[in-house]
């Protein structure tokens, strides 16, 4: 991997807003992670922090912001804030904890013990296929900003190729999420590599086809490598406005219209868009739940992002409603925590999505169950609670996906 550390290549606008030097990747020395909490009905403070941070990491929790700021923003976010801790003096050096990305090889176990390019990414995906010709095929759906294709993989098992109910799984919606990528891989590269010794995996792949996609925001993902570890949108320009990105989670066309759950400034970490569903990478998802919606249906969706260890199901949009399935929704996230938990101690909170962690309009999920049809639909927040955030070390992502998968096949037996 590039150095993080090439050298302070960074300045901030009249805005605040940090943008890096042309080719150049942000250097996060000396920036301090602070949670600062805010008087009540105090919006414009919140948006005047919003714009000295270089990143919020926690858009939309409304208890307390953490913020990512320069050294020399600091002291104007901490007077503006009504409380202040530093959750982190250097940024620059919990980066570093996250080791380099590593050299391709074939796909192995030893996949998951580094975090890896998009280009690698993308072999791994194909590798893994070609080792299984006859039960899986690569597919796209659509294309990024940038025109990268959306690119997943598709397994199937006894019943052939297109039988069975679906179980589609996103990756890496969020750029900086990086243990989401891995994780939805890690689940490919179990179903096709336990087929034949595992005969629960074997059950499991002949009762579903399974779609899954890594990265869906392919292009956010590799800004997130070149330039801005902690980049969270996709790389979409507003004309008239020089910030970059929509939040390609606020974005699908479902109670996108209602307010609240997302932002209209294109600044924000969770720019809606200008209207519905019009981000590409939206178009392409949103096709492919359409046609699984007209053929033969979606048994299980999975959203996974990081981080706060959450199991959340519809809504997003309205913390008041209830899904007509929640008592299923509850029992499959409650055995699926368990799973968890069981492998290696790590607790998950559980819960409808707004009522348990913020509001959310033009979500995922809210899509997948209200248009979609989807019998269950989950967003997954992986490890950790904050200590590391999104920049998971290395060294935890096998025991992060191995805990998953636990609660993953937990889901699909009870789906
Ligand atoms: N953290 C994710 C996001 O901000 C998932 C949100 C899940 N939905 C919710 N209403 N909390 O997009
Ligand atoms: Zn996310």
């Amino acid at each position: 991997m590039r150095s993080l550390f090439l050298s302070t290549l960074i300045f901030s606008t009249a805005l605040g807003v940090v943008v890096p030097r042309a080719g150049k990747k942000i250097d996060y020395n000396g920036f301090k992670l602070l949670r600062v909490s805010l008087s009540e009905g105090a919006e414009d403070v919140e948006a005047q922090i919003e714009e000295l941070a270089a990143h919020v990491l926690n858009p939309g929790k409304t208890a307390h912001l953490d913020v990512v700021v320069s050294p020399s923003d600091a002291d104007a976010v901490t007077a503006l804030a009504a409380t202040s801790t530093v959750l982190n003096e250097d940024v620059g050096a919990a980066l570093a904890e996250e080791g380099e990305l590593a050299a391709y090889e074939v796909p192995s176990e030893t996949w998951f013990t580094a975090y890896h390019s998009y280009a690698d990414h993308l072999s791994f995906l194909s590798d893994l296929q070609a080792g299984f010709p006859g039960q899986s095929e690569l597919f796209t759906t659509g294309s990024s900003v940038q025109g990268r294709t959306l690119t997943g993989i598709h397994i199937w098992g006894s019943g052939g190729k297109g039988s069975k109910p679906a179980v589609l799984l996103h990756g890496t919606v969020h750029a900086r999420e990086w243990i989401s990528t891995m994780t939805t891989e890690y689940f490919a590269w179990q179903l096709l590599t336990k087929y034949a010794s595992d005969a629960t995996v074997k059950s499991l792949v002949d009762k579903f086809d399974y779609y899954i996609i890594p990265v869906v925001n392919p292009d956010g993902f590799v800004y997130s490598q070149t330039t801005d570890r902690l980049w969270r949108k996709n790389r979409q320009t507003v004309s008239g406005n020089s910030c970059v990105g929509r939040d390609i989670n606020r974005n699908w066309p479902f109670k996108w219209e209602v307010p609240g759950g997302a932002s209209t400034n294109p600044c924000s970490e969770t720019y809606k868009g200008q209207a519905a569903g019009d981000s590409p990478e939206n178009t392409g998802l949103r096709t492919q739940v359409d046609a699984l919606k007209a053929s033969t249906g979606i048994r299980l969706y999975l959203d996974v992002h990081s981080y706060g260890q959450y199991i959340l199901w519809p809504y997003g949009y309205d913390c008041n409603l209830v899904v007509h399935n929640d008592a299923e929704h509850r029992s499959l996230a409650t055995r699926a925590a368990s799973a968890i938990q069981a492998v290696s101690g790590t607790a998950y909170t559980i819960g409808p999505a707004c009522a348990t962690l913020y509001a959310t309009t033009g979500d995922s999920t809210d899509y997948t169950d209200g248009v979609g049809n989807a019998t269950y639909s989950y967003t997954y927040e992986l490890r950790d609670t904050g200590r590391y955030g999104f920049t998971l070390p290395a060294n935890q992502i096998q025991p992060t996906v191995r805990e998953t998968w636990e609660g993953f096949i937990s889901m699909l037996k009870d789906a």
